[in-house]
């Protein structure tokens, strides 16, 4: 039997009514001052960050879990909004917590939301960004919040290596709920209006007597500068969302699509005349990485992770023909370009999420070796080290390796040499491969000869232009075949396009195993 027409007319306004009252969220009066306090609003960030109008909600009446201390609180769309929509054409899922229901607090219907759209995300093959606000586990409910949280990080965990997902954090994100983006393959933070840490201000001074602030203890430039939580720091919510669609362009919708490409003007043949300039034969003269990059890749952008934190190593994204690529490079402006522990981490860490997402990786490398100390010692540098080794020989998408100039020692290894499982290895004339620096090896190899003899400085100065000589040049390695070309400095843009086109097709079979057993 129909429906007279004026009753679904009220049905239909109910209906409206309803949905009206959920896109309030915590209503007029908390919704200006989240904007007050310089941010936007749980909808305003997912209408920025998709394309215009391509929102698809989800679960838009899920109502909070009743219990006792719940009985009389409204929650309108449980304090996080979700669905999916998509990012320069391409289909994302996302959910959205609103700080103005509740403080975004994190309950079981909240979670549900959550892992309703992760689970789609999963089937479907897309990437699923979090868009982070809230107060932290809903105190109200107990052990059910923390039950809510346990299905989030779980799926984070199983979903992680399948489908990209990406945290933003644009508001507090305190207590254990920080885990949910530390399992993310990247976390953004806005400047000013964010901070994550496992316990806060107050607990630190009751622990510890220790004063501190929201900002000093947790804010984007802690996690971005000091212990490497996060990956991007930007100025402002839209700035965080304009850079996750930026990041979004160079990954694939999930494991098994390849790295997207994208058509550029830039030409493939383009001479790099500017290198010769910036790379000298000098060993001692530094030059900007960052500039060698720029120079190489499509239209000099280059999107770098982690760019202030472990400055020694740069990581991040480029295109070369169009073709997204991952970069690995030593920073010589940086501690010499050494290897250390955070830089280890940050290196391993980049080459997994590459490889993750069928994203070829090129490594540039200038490097004296790890930086020698009781500090990096003690610290387990042997342990963090290791991750890189591991990280590139796990690695199976394209591997390039390009030596720009010094390539030593155990470093060597560790920047992706040949035997690391690089799939090509370039070298400038620039370039050298030895154990050590001349000096170090001289000092050492001839130290009979240096000490017996009526002028040391002068046999010693004498060894080392021998050892130079023989070593410090790619050519040695080059015969032997561990490097594939001397290649000349302006082709290099030519030759990498050339090399990954070669390349895209690869394939590598494994040994049967459960999962590989990293050092951690
Ligand atoms: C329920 C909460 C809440 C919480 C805040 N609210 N935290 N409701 N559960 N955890 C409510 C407040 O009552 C208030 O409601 C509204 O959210 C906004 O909070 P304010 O305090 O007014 O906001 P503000 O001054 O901006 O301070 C924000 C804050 C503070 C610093 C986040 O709210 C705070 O410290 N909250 C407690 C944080 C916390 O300890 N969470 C548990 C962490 S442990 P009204 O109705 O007044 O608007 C955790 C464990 C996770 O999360 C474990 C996972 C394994």
């Amino acid at each position: 039997m129909t429906q007279p027409a004026m009753e679904l007319q009220e049905l239909i306004a109910a209906m409206e009514q309803r949905r009206h009252r959920v896109e309030q969220g915590g209503g007029p009066e908390r919704l200006r001052k989240q904007k007050e306090g310089g941010k936007l609003t749980a909808r305003e960030r997912i209408e920025y960050l998709l394309d215009p109008g391509s929102f698809l909600e989800m679960s838009t009446f899920v109502e909070h879990g009743r219990n006792r201390l719940m009985e009389g609180v409204e929650a309108p769309g449980e304090g996080v909004v979700t669905g999916s929509g998509t990012i320069d054409g391409r289909q994302v899922f996302v959910f959205s917590q609103d700080f103005t229901v509740l403080g975004g607090s994190l309950g079981k219907m909240n979670a549900s939301k959550i892992t309703k759209i992760m689970d789609l995300a999963a089937k479907t093959g897309c990437p699923v960004i979090g868009l982070n606000d809230s107060a932290g586990a809903r105190i109200q409910e107990g052990v059910d919040s923390l039950s809510g949280y346990g299905e989030i990080f779980y799926r984070n965990a199983v979903y992680s290596g399948s489908v990209p997902q990406i945290s933003a954090i644009l508001g507090p994100c305190a207590g254990g709920a920080v885990y949910s983006p530390a399992l993310t393959d990247f976390i953004l933070m806005s400047r000013g209006t964010s901070y994550m840490f496992i316990t806060g201000p107050e607990v630190i001074k009751s622990v510890t007597r220790e004063e501190v602030t929201f900002d000093t203890l947790g804010g984007a430039d802690v996690h971005t500068r000091r212990s490497g939580v996060a990956h991007l720091a930007y100025d402002g919510d839209e700035a965080v969302l304009d850079g996750i669609r930026d990041l979004l362009s160079y990954l694939p919708q999930n494991a098994r699509e390849q790295a997207p490409a994208r058509p550029t003007q830039d030409p493939a043949q383009r001479r790099n005349d500017a290198l010769l300039d910036l790379v000298t034969p000098d060993q001692r003269k530094p030059y900007a990485m960052h500039d060698v990059i720029r120079e190489l890749v499509d239209e000099g952008t280059f999107l770098e992770i982690q760019p202030d934190w472990a400055k020694n190593i740069l990581v991040g994204f480029a295109r070369l023909g169009g073709q997204s690529v991952g970069i690995v490079a030593n920073n010589p402006k940086s501690m010499a370009g050494t290897l250390n522990i955070d830089a280890s981490d940050k290196a391993a860490r980049f080459i997994r999420t590459c490889d993750c997402y069928n994203i070829p990786i090129l490594t540039l490398v200038d490097v004296t070796g790890f930086l020698p100390g009781t500090q990096q010692e003690y610290g387990g540098i042997i342990r963090h080290g290791a991750k890189m080794l591991y990280a590139y020989a796990e690695a199976s998408v394209p591997k390039v390796t390009l030596i720009t100039r010094k390539s030593y020692g155990g470093a060597y290894l560790a920047m992706n040499s040949r035997d690391m499982g690089a799939d090509v290895v370039y070298a400038w004339p620039t370039a050298a491969v030895a154990v050590m620096g001349a000096e170090g090896a001289a000092n050492i190899v001839y130290r009979r000869d240096i000490n017996a003899s009526d002028n040391p400085e002068a046999t010693r100065a004498q060894k080392i232009a021998e050892y130079k000589e023989a070593f410090d040049n790619p050519y040695v390695a080059a015969a032997k075949g561990y490097i594939d070309d001397v290649i000349p400095m302006e082709d290099t843009r030519a030759r990498l396009i050339q090399t990954f086109a070669m390349l895209r097709d690869k394939e590598e079979v494994r040994p049967y195993k459960k999962h590989g057993n990293m050092p951690l």
